[in-house]
């Protein structure tokens, strides 16, 4: 089964990467509950601190993350110094940087208004830091018990509420930016069997107190929320933290405890789109099966007929010529579609580097909707990505260099050489640039150089060589045969007009599969950038599916009706045909933008441009491929069902 896999593989990934801070190893942590008795030690963990919707406007105003500890905030640090906490590959990636935090939680034991440092002094600068994290909104984030402390929120429309990780740093209140210096931390914990109780939920409810003060380690005295804390940016301002345990018994079980942070938001929607691509799906698949069927089988037939017709008439071949030449379309060009196109060791390298992409996407989905990647696992949906993504490094040299045969290609060793080089290159360097901003930033979302370094290690280590070993057997099989024969000279190609022509042909197709996935695509972007749980894996598995089934239907008609107007290139058309969705996507992340960010600094706007414009490139070798091999069986269906010579 697939946990022993997946074992394994993390066991290569750690053992190459135990060097890596700020995490000391990978692992895959376990979800496993865990059992306390009244009055063990309930550890709380700290993580990064996240922008998130400013309250004024609902807009993003940051992209950066800080670190908790990070000296601005002047947030309580353990005795012995804060401690980094294991975490997987993927959950650095994604910028999570746990901690140790000096907080002390007793299960099951109500404790109110105890500090665990003595006033912390902000200087002006810092004040001028912290009160503009405010306004833009930033969120604590903390752990506890892998649960992550949440505020409860109501969804609009239905009603109901539900646990929204992350809790505010501060709030604006008269223009003034107000830091909450105390936080009522309510557990809800469960008794599972007697002297064993588990944590099934957390909530932070921040405050504000200005006159809070620290007696000895432990003990606080709280003030009055009447008068909140405002930073001077002037003079120097003392802040005590405190904070307060509240214990409830609940009756929801461990397995259980995820169910009400995975809100979705307005299933209606998700339904909608769904039917609606169903729909356009339905319709597409059955033009082409009307083709296929109807249309194709009248010009086999008749085709064959005259074929049939030449053969009778010995001598008189004027009939057939006849024949032929009043065909048009399709039949026509067959002397000239397995034309190896412009450019092969390009295409080929580009479509090996898709089908590695597809079999990533498709099987994490696949995981994800079978539940193996709860968000309990942090992380877990990245790591696997990265794991399937180095695995499938075969697959993409396999059908790199067989493709690349089926092109009668030459230059072998650059296809050896750029297949796992290309996209993988691409990504790197893209990332690596744009951490370099985050860098600059200060930001704590910066992957640490060592963890890009085990990055470059896993790729060198375990991709490069499984995509060798593919184009190597690949390189091995016989050559596909093309079904029919390739003319000696290149038949002229009448010109073509309206939207057979490249580019509305693109624009045309490319907004079907766009279509069936847009909704998905919203809620991943707000997943993404606003640091939510994603957990609609049902609905993205039958949209991807979906998506798959638009790409092939639609490029495939597109390639019928080029080949009708005599046009044989085919290869690039359907490649850049299916690819063109990824021009949308890009535009939807331009309008996201609009709609729902509102950057502070050029420096957010890049790093947002970059990352979107590197989804949209992925996604263009991703539906590209899909629209290629769609196109690649329909022309050896049809062309293998034709008699010629
Ligand atoms: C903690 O306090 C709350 C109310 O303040 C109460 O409902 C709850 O039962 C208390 N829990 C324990 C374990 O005493």
């Amino acid at each position: 089964m697939w946990l022993p896999n997946l074992h394994s593989s993390g066991a290569i990934l750690s053992t190459l990467i135990l060097l890596a801070p700020p995490s000391s190893a990978f692992y895959f942590p376990g979800v496993a509950p865990t059992s306390y008795k009244i009055g063990d030690k309930v550890p709380l963990q700290v993580n990064h601190l996240t922008p998130a919707d400013s309250e004024t406007d609902r807009k993003l105003r940051s992209v950066f993350s800080f670190d908790y500890y990070h000296e601005p905030f002047h947030f309580c640090k353990p005795e012995e110094g804060p401690q980094y906490i294991r975490e997987s590959l993927g959950s650095i990636l994604f910028g999570d940087r746990i901690q140790t935090s000096p907080f002390i939680l007793h299960m099951g034991k109500n404790e109110t208004c105890k500090s665990v440092c003595k006033e912390q002094t902000f200087t002006p600068r810092d004040a001028v830091f912290v009160n503009s994290r405010i306004y833009q909104g930033y969120d604590l984030n903390w752990l506890i018990d892998g649960l992550p402390a949440a505020q409860l929120l109501k969804d609009p429309d239905s009603d109901q509420s539900f646990y929204s990780p992350g809790f505010a740093l501060g709030y604006v209140s008269d223009d003034q930016p107000i830091l909450h210096n105390h936080y009522n931390i309510v557990i809800d914990y469960h008794r599972a069997s007697k002297d064993s109780y588990r944590v099934v939920g957390v909530l932070v409810d921040p405050r504000s107190m200005k006159d809070s003060k620290f007696l000895d380690i432990d003990h606080g005295e709280c003030g009055s929320t009447d008068t909140p804390v405002v930073l001077s940016e002037e003079k120097d301002t003392q802040v005590t933290y405190t904070y307060s345990v509240y214990w409830f018994p609940s009756t929801t079980s461990f397995a259980t405890r995820w169910d009400k942070y995975l809100h979705v938001y307005d299933p209606k929607i998700h339904w909608f789109s769904l039917v609606n691509s169903a729909v356009i799906v339905i319709f597409l698949i059955g033009m082409v099966s009307t083709i296929l069927v109807r249309t194709l089988r009248k010009d086999i037939a008749r085709y064959n007929r005259l074929d049939q017709l030449a053969l009778d008439d010995f001598g008189d071949t004027s009939a057939v010529e006849d024949g032929v030449q009043e065909d048009s379309g399709w039949k026509l060009v067959h002397g000239d579609v397995f034309r190896p196109p412009k450019n092969p060791l390009l295409l080929s390298i580009m479509l090996g580097n898709g089908a590695q992409l597809f079999m990533m996407a498709g099987l994490t989905i696949a995981f994800a909707l079978l539940g193996f990647l709860s968000p309990s696992n942090r992380g877990s949906l990245a790591t696997v990505m990265i794991i399937f993504y180095t695995v499938f490094g075969f697959i993409g040299g396999y059908v790199s260099s067989r493709i690349y045969k089926f092109f009668h290609g030459e230059s072998w060793k650059q296809n050896f050489a750029y297949t796992p080089f290309a996209l993988p290159g691409l990504v790197f360097s893209t990332f690596f640039l744009l951490n370099l901003f985050v860098w600059a930033r200060g930001s704590s979302g910066a992957v640490p150089f060592t963890t890009m370094l085990v990055i470059v290690i896993i790729w060198f280590v375990i991709s490069v060589p499984l995509s060798l070993a593919g184009s190597w057997i690949g390189f091995k099989q016989p050559v596909i045969e093309a079904p029919v024969r390739t003319n000696q000279i290149p038949r002229q190609i009448p010109p073509s007009g309206g939207y057979l022509r490249p580019l509305p042909s693109m624009a045309l197709a490319g907004v079907l599969p766009f279509g069936a996935i847009f909704v998905e695509l919203y809620f991943i972007m707000n997943s993404i950038w606003f640091s939510k749980v994603y957990y609609m894996f049902g609905f993205l598995f039958i949209c991807y599916g979906l998506m798959i089934m638009t790409c092939a239907a639609v490029t495939v008609l597109m390639i019928y009706f080029l080949l009708c107007a005599e046009n044989y290139h085919w290869q690039w058309r359907s490649f850049c045909t299916a690819g063109a969705s990824a021009a949308y996507v890009f535009a939807s992340a331009l309008l996201y933008w609009m709609k729902d960010l509102s950057f502070g600094s050029w420096t957010s706007g890049v790093l947002y441009l970059g990352y979107s414009a590197l989804l949209s490139v992925l996604f263009f070798v991703l539906t590209g491929t899909i629209g290629f091999f769609a196109s690649w069986l329909f022309m050896l269906k049809i062309y293998k069902s034709i008699k010629v010579d």
